[in-house]
């Protein structure tokens, strides 16, 4: 008698310890995504899109998103209510600037698995180069692989903007076979086509996706998305 409620006095006591530090371990254990780009990952509605996705494939509870922002200033209101509002959008940042000074620190402060990013759209309206963009592209690449060797990478071609729309179709031209180019079967790079049958109308004001808008770009980057996490998860 003595004997056994020492037992239990210890299984609870282990229990008492093992509890918290399970569940830090499997908060550790998210796979980590990072949202990044500019106004277009900040200020829209997509990145909830994505979560419902994510969380109608029963997946929301192994994954978050990381950045160092955490915000959802369009007020988006998906399906899940508590929704994962971290990202790396920053409005009106280049992707120029963003390689040169900003990428390695933020994955320095918040590590990601999988990186999606659209960008281009300011460095073609303050008038950079297809070439310098593309090396900005490839500058980025490089420092999510110093990151981590295994990033998942997820590359989107820009959506279109009433004005300028000449250097995005540029850019975007670039990118399929950029992609191919840096694409490895240790950090995968694939293609979000959020251009085809994104029209000028999908934009609310020339440059950000409206509702329909986000609903093209959550289509497009969902999927592929949903595909890397169960490859990570191993389902
Ligand atoms: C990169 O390789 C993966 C297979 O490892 C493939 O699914 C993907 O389409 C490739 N990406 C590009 C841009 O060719």
């Amino acid at each position: 008698m003595h004997f056994s409620s020492i037992l239990s006095a210890a299984g609870l006591a282990g229990m008492a310890v093992a509890g918290p530090v399970q569940v830090a371990e499997r908060q550790a254990q998210k796979l980590r995504i990072m949202p990044l780009g500019d106004s277009i990952t900040e200020i829209t509605c997509w990145r909830s899109m994505v979560w419902d996705q994510l969380a109608e494939a029963g997946l929301a509870g192994q994954v978050q998103y990381v950045g160092s922002q955490n915000s959802n200033p369009q007020n988006c209101k998906p399906n899940t209510a508590n929704w994962d509002q971290h990202h790396e959008g920053h409005s009106g940042w280049l992707a120029i600037d963003i390689a040169n000074n900003y990428l390695a620190n933020w994955l320095k402060s918040t590590p990601a698995d999988i990186v999606m990013f659209m960008l281009g759209t300011n460095d073609v309206f303050r008038g950079r180069t297809t070439n310098d963009i593309m090396a900005a592209y490839t500058k980025m690449v490089g420092i999510m692989r110093a990151a981590n060797p295994k990033m998942k990478i997820i590359v989107d071609l820009v959506i279109p903007a009433s004005f300028n729309n000449n250097g995005i179709q540029a850019i975007n031209a670039r990118i399929p076979e950029w992609a191919r180019g840096l694409n490895s079967t240790e950090s995968p790079i694939v293609i979000a086509d959020c251009y085809t049958g994104f029209s000028t109308s999908d934009l609310r004001d020339g440059v950000h996706p409206s509702l329909s808008g986000d609903r093209i770009i959550a289509s497009r980057v969902g999927p592929l998305l949903l595909s890397y996490v169960r490859q990570s998860l191993g389902q």
